[in-house]
Order: C-alpha cells, then sequence, then structure tokens
C-alpha cells in the first residue's frame, strides 16, 4: 500500500524537506561556535555538504512539478531548526541525528509514492523513475549520515532507527 496516495501531500512534503536540507546545510556554520573534535567538525562538513546536494535535488523536483520554492518556513516548521547554543557536541549530533533519520523516513514514504501521484505531478518521460531514483540515493545518504551521528555521539546512546 503506497504512504502517499495525493499530490498535494507529496508537494508538501518536498516543501517540508527542502526547508529542512536548507536548514542542515547551515549546520557549518556551529563548527566556529561550538568546540568540536577534529572529527566533529569533519563529520559536520560532510553533513552540511551533502544537505547542499539534496536541498539542489529536491529544488529540481519543485521546479520540475511547478511547486513553489519555499522562501519561509513551511507551515509546522520553526523558522531555524537548530540551535546548539550551550550544548555540547554529542548532545548537538544527537538532534541532529534524529533530523537524519526523520529526513530517511521521509524519503522513504516519498518513494512509496503512489505510481499514479507521481505521475500526475511529473509527466515527462523517465522524470518518474528519475525522482525514484533521486529518493532511492537520498535514503542511503540519510542512512549513512545518521550513523555518522551515532558514532559522534559516542557509546552513551541506544536511539535506534
Ligand atoms: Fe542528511
Amino acid at each position: 500500500m503506497p504512504v502517499i496516495k495525493d499530490k498535494i501531500s507529496l508537494e508538501k512534503l518536498l516543501q517540508r524537506m527542502y526547508w529542512i536540507e536548507a536548514e542542515m546545510e547551515q549546520l557549518g556554520t556551529w563548527e566556529a561556535r561550538i568546540e568540536m573534535m577534529e572529527d566533529n567538525v569533519a563529520a559536520l562538513e560532510t553533513l552540511s555538504h551533502d544537505s547542499d546536494q539534496h536541498g539542489e535535488i529536491i529544488k529540481k523536483w519543485l521546479i520540475k512539478g511547478n511547486i513553489n520554492i519555499p522562501t519561509e518556513a513551511p507551515p509546522g516548521l520553526p523558522k531555524h531548526i537548530f540551535d546548539f547554543d550551550g550544548l555540547a557536541s554529542p548532545e548537538m549530533f544527537r538532534i541532529i541525528m534524529k533530523y537524519e533519520i526523520l529526513a530517511m523516513n521521509v524519503y522513504k514514504d516519498m518513494s512509496n509514492t503512489d505510481p499514479e501521484i507521481i505521475k500526475e505531478l511529473l509527466p515527462e518521460e523517465n522524470d518518474a523513475s528519475d525522482f525514484l531514483s533521486d529518493m532511492e540515493q537520498l535514503i542511503k545518504d540519510e542512512s549513512m549520515h545518521a550513523g555518522i551521528c551515532k558514532k559522534q555521539i559516542g557509546g552513551f546512546t541506544k536511539v535506534m532507527y
């Protein structure tokens, strides 16, 4: 059974993910503000860099689907998702990991959209299959990102995903 069965839901999820990826891209700006070890910094750079690319992928599908590119936070999302003031890096990566898992699950849901709805949104030849292969890549990346966060959190977590 497809998880997403109507076009509006798919459109809204794409807009939300665009916003979340843009916020994730900003993670790099915390490097200077939190005292971090070298591999914390490298991890943050990977997450930030990949989120930039993910945002571009989502933007491509927003444009192809004639969906507005959000210029402010979509309903239900704060203007800025991340505020790590006063937190140590394990807590910071614990928060980031939540969003990586959330992103992975949303991309899983999107790849599980009713094929008729994908065709309705993206009628051009090959677009539907390109969309699905992009989702597969995003799921893999987010799973890898969650793993990166888990490693940075260290041995103090039992979060399952
Ligand atoms: Fe990510």
